[in-house]
């Protein structure tokens, strides 16, 4: 999953600082290497290396390559090691080619020692192909479009890719990979025209940006083109501007809409403002996100689908899959048939699916090729798929017959954090309208989801200021080899989130383990070491005599225990305990109103995630990890 920019301006010799300005936020899905490549003239100029953006461009000064049409690229290594040759952009032999790749071309090798056997390839990359196959091709080939055609029908896998040729045409296309057009009209071109939603079989404008995501021109431009599968586009220079045409995989010219993106995305302002990193600012502004989510507009459709399935199939990857343990356990207790099942293993799982069921897939990217693998596997069955995402103008919602959006705002930190605890509000606010449907005593009204909403803020608002408290926890257990998080019921999925931020932003082995099978085996894991930490859920709910017995377990073989809970009745129970806000503080709550699922069912997921959040933060930022960029990973994996 990487990221790839291309742009092209008639009005601007300066491309590569705006190259770098998009490619800066799109490092959430890649910061392995950078590069881009500028046509000056009829040459073609590379800069590259390994790193990320801001470093990188100051040690191979990127910035300062001249020209008006450019391509870049920043990486997440799939296909050969970390180095300043793998990255990308890749040229031809010839360098009149400079291609930047996201995907993977799985018949890379068969190419390379088969059609290409004579070409001289400098990198171990599987992408390198697709500029020696156009080269190949454009010496069979006069029409450009006619290499597109052949080409497309060559290359096997996932991908989005863009080509810049040195007579200043820019050529690329998708299978499975989002790509992304954002044009910027000339003067007398579009406006008129773009009104009626009419279709554009060419498009003129003076410049224009491909992208595999809007969050690179949004700030320049809120009119996108989405290039569906194995379509393909040339761009091509003309007087004062540009041509884009789009072509089906057969060549065939086809007309286009022209989107307008939602101008909320192109008013939010993307950088950290005051806080030192996005995670921390988006673990902040969770005290409006939620509240945001639970106003957030829900289809009647897709609610009665929920209700007349055979049965729900809930799915998501990462913390989505923990979001989809928390649909599974609200809705089945308002009556909805529903199992959860990860996205890599729904097309491998026993649960048979065909046109009487429904996928409910969660995402916040809504790019992450496990789940969009899901989805088409449930759609051959002819299963009907409602989504529940963030970004609305993702593959996901392009792809399913419903979805609702959990209005988080871009989420730049690798970490989902915001983007969790609103599927949380969303999820919650679907089964209270499935109660509602099912049973009319039951109230639904926006009055109710006002005070939830800012009953919650409150809550939200308290916990952060304790991170003071957990700045010091951090301090105590950053250098522990291992830490198990405890839970029942629903504080068990917390502590399933929970160990993953820990895991993903600390980098230290993290588990969640259902309090009660802790005496059934991890206990024996348990020692007087000061090696290993337990951090216990328990919330005063009907599982918090449970847990504390758990607590007392481990304590007897001398364990060391954080206690998460809003109870002081066992506190000494604890080697150190983290009050959370009372839930029963905030009295205009209820209001009178009879809501099937009760407050605590959101409040209490929320209120202990946030600190498991803080927690993991902190100790990356104690032990001078990147928590915006955390190793080895990236934000939407598209890549199955
Ligand atoms: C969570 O913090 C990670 N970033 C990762 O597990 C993520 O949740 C997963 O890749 C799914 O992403 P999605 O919600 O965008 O589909």
């Amino acid at each position: 999953m990487c990221s790839i920019i291309a742009y092209a301006s008639c009005n601007c010799n300066d491309v590569s600082s705006i190259l770098l300005d998009s490619l800066s936020l799109l490092e959430y899905r890649g910061y392995d290497s950078v590069g881009i490549a500028v046509l000056n003239g009829s040459s073609i100029s590379v800069r590259k290396g390994v790193g990320n953006v801001k470093d990188v461009n100051r040690k191979h000064r990127l910035e300062e390559l001249v020209g008006s049409i450019g391509i870049g690229h920043t990486r997440w290594a799939t296909h050969g090691s970390i180095s300043d040759l793998n990255a990308h952009p890749h040229t031809s032999c010839d360098g009149r080619i400079a291609i930047v790749h996201n995907g993977i071309i799985d018949n890379y090798l068969e190419l390379r020692e088969g059609i290409l056997k004579d070409h001289s390839f400098k990198s171990e990359t599987d992408s390198e192909v697709i500029a020696h196959m156009l080269e190949h091709l454009l010496s069979r080939h006069k029409d450009i479009k006619d290499v597109m055609v052949a080409l497309l029908r060559l290359l096997h896998g996932s991908y989005a890719f863009v080509a810049l040729l040195n007579d200043g045409t820019l050529v690329g296309s998708r299978h499975n990979e989002p790509l992304i057009v954002g044009v910027v009209p000339s003067a007398n071109s579009i406006l008129y025209h773009y009104a009626n939603r009419k279709k554009y079989n060419d498009v003129f404008c003076s410049s224009c940006f491909i992208s595999s995501d809007v969050l690179a021109f949004i700030k320049y431009t809120d009119k996108a083109i989405f290039l569906s599968n194995d379509e393909f586009f040339i761009l091509r220079p003309i007087k004062h501007g540009y041509r884009l045409s789009i072509y089906d995989a057969e060549g065939n010219k086809i007309g286009k809409q022209i989107t307008q993106i939602a101008w909320e995305l192109s008013s939010y302002v993307i950088d950290k403002g005051k806080y030192a990193h996005y995670t921390l600012k988006e673990i902040h502004e969770q005290e409006y996100t939620i509240a945001r989510a639970l106003c957030s507009k829900i289809n009647h459709e897709f609610i009665t689908r929920l209700i007349d399935a055979r049965r729900v199939i809930v799915t998501g990857s990462g913390s989505s899959y923990n979001a989809s343990l928390y649909a599974k356990h609200l809705l089945a207790r308002v009556g909805v048939n529903i199992d959860a099942c990860i996205a890599s293993e729904v097309r491998y799982s026993s649960i048979s699916i065909d046109s009487n069921d429904v996928l409910l897939a969660i995402s916040q990217s809504g790019e992450t090729a496990d789940l969009l693998d899901a989805v088409r596997y449930a759609k051959s069955k002819g299963c009907k798929i409602l989504s529940i995402v963030n970004v609305n103008t993702s593959s996901l919602v392009r792809e399913s017959d419903y979805f609702t959006s959990i209005n988080a705002g871009p989420e730049i930190g690798v970490a989902a954090t915001k983007s969790f605890t609103a599927q949380l509000a969303v999820i919650y606010k679907v089964a209270s309208l499935i109660a509602h449907e099912n049973n009319s005593n039951y109230d639904y009204s926006i009055y109710y989801y006002d005070s939830l909403s800012s009953a919650i803020s409150k809550g939200v608002r308290d916990i952060i200021a304790r991170e003071h408290l957990l700045s010091s926890i951090a301090d105590t257990i950053k250098d522990v080899n291992d830490i198990y998080v405890i839970g029942k019921g629903v504080n068990h999925i917390i502590a399933l989130e929970g160990a993953l931020k820990l895991k993903e932003l600390a980098y230290i082995h993290a588990e969640a383990i259902n309090a009660g099978e802790l005496k059934h085996g991890p206990l024996a894991l348990i020692d007087n070491s000061r090696s290993s930490v337990v951090i216990a859920l328990n919330v005063k709910d009907n599982t918090y005599k449970d847990v504390i017995n758990n607590v007392k377990e481990v304590k007897a073989r001398g364990g060391y225990v954080i206690g998460i809970s809003d109870c002081y009745e066992y506190k000494e129970c604890y080697d150190v305990m983290l009050d959370l806000p009372s839930i029963y503080d905030t009295n205009e709550r209820d209001c009178g109103f009879v809501n099937a699922i009760s407050y605590e069912s959101l409040a209490y997921p929320v209120y202990q995630c946030i600190p498991l959040q803080l927690l993991a933060y902190n100790i990356a930022v104690k032990k001078n990890y990147n928590p915006d960029y955390p190793r080895n990973i990236a934000k939407s994996v598209t890549v199955t």
